[in-house]
C-alpha cells in the first residue's frame, strides 16, 4: 500500500550542522502521528521542510503519487500550493487582521472563492468554540483561545496533511488539557492526517496513532504508544519515556550488581554480549514502580531491595517526592503520603531507607554510546528474579 504521505532521504543542512539527515517519514491516510524528540533535534526544521518554508538540500517529499519536492530533479512546489496546514508552537496569528481574517488566511492565499471562504471560516472557528470572536484581534484573546484560532486556520483549508508543532507548549496546564483533548477530538469527528511534534511523552502517549522518536536529525524508531511504553527499544527511548531512573550494572557470578553492591538476579539473562562476568550494563525503570517501605519485612516477596539513602523529599499533597541513592545513582518515587509523612517528616538527608523494586519493570541495555541497544533489550519475560 502507498502511502499517503511520504518523505524520503530528506536532508536540511545550515552550514557544516547536518539538522535533518536523511530521514524517511511515512503516513497513512486519516493518521495521527506523534514526532517526538528533545529540544534540538530537528524537529521543527523537518515540519518547515515538509510545508515548504524551508528548501532541503536533498530528498523528496509525495502525497500519494504528487511530488512536491525532489532535491535531485529540482522539483519544489510552494508552500501555498502544497494544501498542508499549519500550527505553529507561537500561535502565529497575524495582529493586524481579525480572527475572522486570520481564519480566511488559508483560503485566500488559495484564492477560493469568498462565498466558499465565508462559510467554511464560520464553521471553522465553531469547531473550536471561537464562533463569537471573530470580529476581535489577536491581542484581545487569551492565548488558549490564540490558539485554539491557530488550530481553526490550520484545518480550515481541509488540508491534505495538518502538522502541529508543539502546539500545547505555551499555555499553562488547564489549558493544555483543554486544547489537547479538542484536537483530539477533531481529529476523531474530522479524520484528517496529522503529525504532531511534541517533546512531551504524555502528550505522545495521550495524542498518537503511532509515535516517531527523533535522534539527532534522524527517526529512531517507529512505534505504538503501548509497544514503546512496555518496550523501549534504547535506553535513549526509555528514558525519554519516563523510565528516569537507572541503575549501572556490572555482571557478577549469580547476576547484576549495583554500584552499591545489591545483587540483582536475572534468571536465564544470559544476552549477547553481556553475559560475561565483568561485562557492563545499565537498568532503567519509572519512578512509579520503586516503592518504599518502612522496613526490610514490607519487601514483598519477589521484590529487589536496594540499600539505599534519603536524598531529599517534597510533598505534593496525597503524595511525597522522593529521592534517594543506591551507591552512586539517584532513583526517585511517590511515596503515598499517610503512610510515610510521619517517617519522612523525621528523616536527615542520608538516613538510611529501604527500597524495592519488582525485577519486571526492569529494562536491561548494553552500555553503548551510540545507542545501538535494541537487539540487546531484556524482555519481561526473561527477567524473572529471586532475592
Ligand atoms: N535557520 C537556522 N539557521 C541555523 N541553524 C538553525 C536554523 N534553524 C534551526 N537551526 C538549528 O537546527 C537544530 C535543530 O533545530 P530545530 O529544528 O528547531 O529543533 P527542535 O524543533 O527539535 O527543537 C538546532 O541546533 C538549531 O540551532
Ligand atoms: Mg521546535
Amino acid at each position: 500500500m502507498t502511502s499517503e504521505f511520504r518523505a524520503s532521504g530528506l536532508t536540511k543542512t545550515y552550514g557544516s550542522n547536518v539538522v535533518v539527515d536523511q530521514l524517511d517519514l511515512a503516513i497513512e491516510e486519516g493518521e495521527f502521528l506523534v514526532l517526538l524528540g528533545p529540544s534540538g533535534c530537528g524537529k521543527t526544521t523537518t515540519l518547515r521542510c515538509l510545508t515548504g518554508l524551508e528548501t532541503p538540500q536533498d530528498g523528496t517529499i509525495a502525497f500519494k503519487d504528487r511530488t512536491v519536492f525532489d532535491g535531485q530533479r529540482h522539483v519544489n512546489v510552494p508552500a501555498h500550493k502544497r494544501n498542508i496546514g499549519m500550527v505553529f508552537q507561537s500561535y502565529a496569528l497575524w495582529p493586524h487582521m481579525t480572527v475572522r481574517k486570520n481564519i480566511q488566511y488559508p483560503l485566500t492565499v488559495r484564492k477560493m472563492r469568498k462565498d466558499i471562504a465565508g462559510g467554511a471560516v464560520e464553521a471553522a472557528a465553531e469547531m473550536v468554540d471561537c464562533g463569537k470572536l471573530l470580529d476581535r484581534y489577536p491581542s484581545q484573546l487569551s492565548g488558549g483561545q490564540q490558539q485554539r484560532v491557530a488550530v481553526a486556520r490550520g484545518l480550515v483549508a481541509q488540508p491534505d496533511l495538518v502538522l502541529f508543532d508543539e502546539p500545547l507548549s505555551n499555555l499553562d496546564a488547564r489549558l493544555r488539557d483543554q486544547v489537547r483533548s479538542q484536537i483530539d477530538q477533531l481529529h476523531q469527528n474530522l479524520g484528517f492526517t496529522a503529525v504532531f511534534v511534541t517533546h512531551d511523552q504524555s502528550e505522545a502517549f495521550a495524542l498518537g496513532d503511532r509515535l516517531a522518536i527523533m535522534k539527532s536529525g534522524k527517526i529512531a524508531l517507529y512505534d505504538t504508544p503501548e509497544h514503546v511504553f512496555e518496550n523501549p527499544a534504547s535506553e535513549y527511548v526509555a528514558a525519554f519515556i519516563g523510565m528516569g531512573n537507572r541503575l549501572e550494572l556490572r555482571r557478577g557470578h549469580d547476576g547484576w550488581i549495583t554500584s552499591a553492591n545489591d545483587l540483582i538476579d536475572l534468571r536465564r539473562s544470559v544476552i549477547r554480549g553481556l553475559a560475561d562476568e565483568g561485562a557492563a550494563a545499565v537498568a532503567r525503570f519509572r519512578p512509579d514502580d520503586l516503592m518504599l517501605h518502612q522496613s526490610t519485612d514490607e519487601v514483598p516477596a519477589g521484590n529487589v531491595a536496594l540499600h539505599a539513602e534519603l536524598v531529599t523529599y517534597e510533598y505534593g499533597g496525597r503524595h511525597f517526592d522522593v529521592t534517594v541513592k543506591n551507591g552512586t545513582e539517584a532513583l526517585t518515587l511517590r511515596a503515598n503520603a499517610s503512610e510515610h509523612s510521619a517517617a519522612l517528616r523525621k528523616s536527615k538527608p542520608g538516613a538510611p531507607m529501604v527500597v524495592s523494586f519488582s525485577p519486571s519493570t526492569l529494562r536491561v541495555f548494553a552500555v553503548d554510546e551510540a545507542d545501538q541497544t535494541a537487539a540487546a533489550q531484556l524482555t519481561p519475560e526473561n527477567a524473572a528474579v529471586t532475592v
